[in-house]
């Protein structure tokens, strides 16, 4: 049988999905993305290229690939054809091959505008979000009252419908002490994105459906990651849409069975963007030393990511909300100079064992990571393409990871080009 994957964050985002994704498209007629917005930062590596996608599937750089912005998508027009343009400046032609939902919902400036009052509020207890407005998009959509994409292509009605939300959002924002927002700019912005988006909109899910039902086959794409997913995620520091595989169905509007495999991508060690709980968080020389190895900094925001070590349970529970069939470790080559590479193998909390995952931001922020620590290989493992010519060491903490998490490893990555990545048979 012909299979259908999705491929999803295991950690808090980041861990080099678009990589992954970008390299097992050449296997699928389609990629979809079915969550998130312009708050990811997907990065391909193209020959000697590098490549940051926002909201495009990472799919793209196949030039006989379909790519879908599903419904499920919150969809900044202005962000999406900024995309569009760049991709096409630099030769990657995006007409005829490229979707976007008519059910998207749209990000408008007034959400971006409350999410920065917000936050400010906030102060210390701030999420650290990306400033993207993709909160309040889904709190709209959420609330009944979002704009979607289908509305541009229906002007009539469209001004009226955002002066009512600009009056709403200013008595927020007028809340917070914040500068007012004219509805007059985006009125006449989002007339205009009308006619220039057209083009892409179809209804994607009938789009998917009749993929499906020729035999073709689609790789889902995941933004974020399990431990920021709305429900599931280290709540409230988590983003606002469901990031894990459970997302797929509703947000591409193809039943959950046609979900055929999970495939979970985590780096071999652990980094999180934005504040929140970050148990096995490294101490300050570890946590620069990883960074700066990794060039571990923000591909949307530039901020510098926190980074840490493996969290074995986080991870295993991942694989348990995602079903996860397979692993992606990638990043392998960070560790190559560490002499002991610790593991965290469990969690306690008032010095008893704790057995499941903490549902509380307070709990998680307070319990004490258990280590195992494992011998370092401190050789290069860089571009490394084969499982046999990994050192015994690395071997040996890989094993170790796909038997803590209880899933095996398919892919192991040990630089950012397409090329320097092992692919595990079976
Ligand atoms: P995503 O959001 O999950 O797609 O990941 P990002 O693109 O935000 O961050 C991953 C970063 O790591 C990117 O800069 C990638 O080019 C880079 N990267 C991916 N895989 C590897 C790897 O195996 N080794 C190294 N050194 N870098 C990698
Ligand atoms: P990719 O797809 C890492 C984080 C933000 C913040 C929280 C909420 O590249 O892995 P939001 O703007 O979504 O409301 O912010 O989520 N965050 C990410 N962290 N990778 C991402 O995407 C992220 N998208 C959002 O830093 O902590
Ligand atoms: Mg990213």
């Amino acid at each position: 049988m012909k299979k259908n994957l999705a491929v999803v964050g295991v950690q808090w985002g980041d861990e080099g999905k678009g990589k992954i994704v970008d390299i097992l498209s050449a296997n699928f007629s389609c990629v979809a993305r079915y969550q998130g917005g312009h708050n990811a930062g997907h990065t391909v590596k193209v020959g000697s290229l590098t490549r940051v996608l926002h909201l495009i599937p990472s799919g793209i750089f196949h030039a006989d690939v379909h790519c879908v912005i599903g419904n499920g998508v919150a969809l900044d027009p202005e962000a999406f054809l900024e995309e569009c343009a760049m991709l096409e400046a630099a030769g990657t032609n995006v007409a005829g091959r490229l979707f976007i939902s008519n059910r998207c919902h749209l990000i408008l400036p007034y959400h971006r505008a409350v999410e920065g009052a917000m936050e400010q509020s906030l102060g210390e207890g701030r999420i650290g979000t990306t400033s993207r407005g993709i909160g309040p998009a889904y709190e709209d959509k959420a609330g009944r009252r979002g704009l979607r994409v289908c509305d541009l292509l229906e002007p009539e009605g469209l001004d009226a419908k955002i002066r009512q939300q600009v009056d709403d959002k200013n008595r927020t924002l007028r809340s917070f002490g914040a500068t007012l927002i004219d509805p007059e700019p985006i009125c006449s912005a989002y007339s205009a994105y009308g006619a220039k988006l057209r083009a892409f909109v179809v209804d994607t899910s009938t789009l998917l459906n009749g993929l499906i039902r020729a035999g073709k086959t689609i790789l889902f794409e995941g933004a974020q990651g399990t431990l920021l997913d709305l429900d599931h995620g280290t709540f409230p520091f988590v983003t606002s849409s469901s990031a894990a595989a459970g997302g797929a169905a509703t947000g591409l509007g193809i039943a959950p069975k046609h979900v055929h495999a999970v495939m979970g991508v985590a780096k071999a060690y652990t980094t999180r963007v934005g504040s929140g709980p970050f148990p096995t968080e490294a101490e300050a020389g570890d946590d620069a030393r990883i960074r700066e190895r990794g060039r571990e900094f923000g591909a949307t925001t530039g901020r510098p990511r926190r980074c840490g070590w493996f969290d074995g349970p986080a991870a295993r529970y991942a694989a348990a909300i995602n079903g996860l069939d397979s692993l992606a470790v990638t990043k392998l080559d960070v560790l190559d100079t560490f002499a002991e590479i610790p593991f965290c193998v469990g969690y306690t909390y008032k010095g008893s064992p704790l057995n499941e995952f903490p549902p509380d931001a307070a709990t998680l922020s307070r319990i004490e990571p258990q280590y195992r620590a494992f011998k370092g290989w401190t050789t290069s493992t860089s571009g490394i393409r084969e499982w046999k010519d990994l050192p015994k060491a690395a071997q040996d903490y890989l094993k170790h990871l796909s038997e803590f998490v209880e899933t095996p490893i398919a892919m192991v990555s040990t630089g950012a080009e397409r090329d320097d990545t092992i692919l595990i048979k079976n």
